[in-house]
């Protein structure tokens, strides 16, 4: 059973989206994976999605109406097997939170399991219009198929 945490800036946008996509999937699998969500930043701790995340997920049957930002800490490193970051910010300042080299490793890219060895990043669409969030949406699914099919 895997444990798994998407990051984001600000858990609102984007990371909320690959919980939501990823607890989806293995839930049709009956995986029993626990999937979580945080942002290195606190500005948004404890509230709700964007309502843009929330409606592009709806759009998809997905419900993410259940998740709450918060932030990541030291103890997400032991609790789960691997921490997917949304882009290279994201990347630098997970791995500055890491104490060994086994935490390090378990901090991956997501687009690189769609694109391998490419660093791409997933676009922050916070201050984009609303189709930033669908495209998001779509890099991500096909991210979290590869996952999926890599580690079930
Ligand atoms: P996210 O998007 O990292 O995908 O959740 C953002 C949300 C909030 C902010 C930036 C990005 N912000 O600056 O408040």
């Amino acid at each position: 059973m895997m444990k798994i945490l998407m990051v984001c800036l600000g858990n609102i946008c984007r990371s909320p989206l690959a919980e939501g996509i990823l607890q989806e999937k293995s839930n049709q699998l009956s995986l029993n994976w626990t999937v979580d969500s945080a942002g290195t930043i606190s500005t948004h701790q404890g509230e709700l999605p964007d309502s843009r995340s929330i409606e592009v997920a709806h759009n998809h049957e997905i419900n993410i109406t259940g998740q709450r930002s918060r932030l990541i800490k030291i103890s997400d490193f032991e609790t789960y097997d691997l921490i997917y970051v949304m882009d290279e910010s994201n990347y630098l300042d997970v791995l500055d939170l890491a104490k060994t080299e086994e935490e390090r490793d378990k901090v991956k890219i997501i687009l690189n399991e769609s694109y391998p060895k490419e660093n791409r990043s997933v676009p922050d669409p916070y201050y984009g219009g609303d189709d930033g969030f669908e495209i998001v949406y779509q890099m991500l699914d096909k991210a979290c198929t590869v996952i999926i099919e890599k580690l079930k």
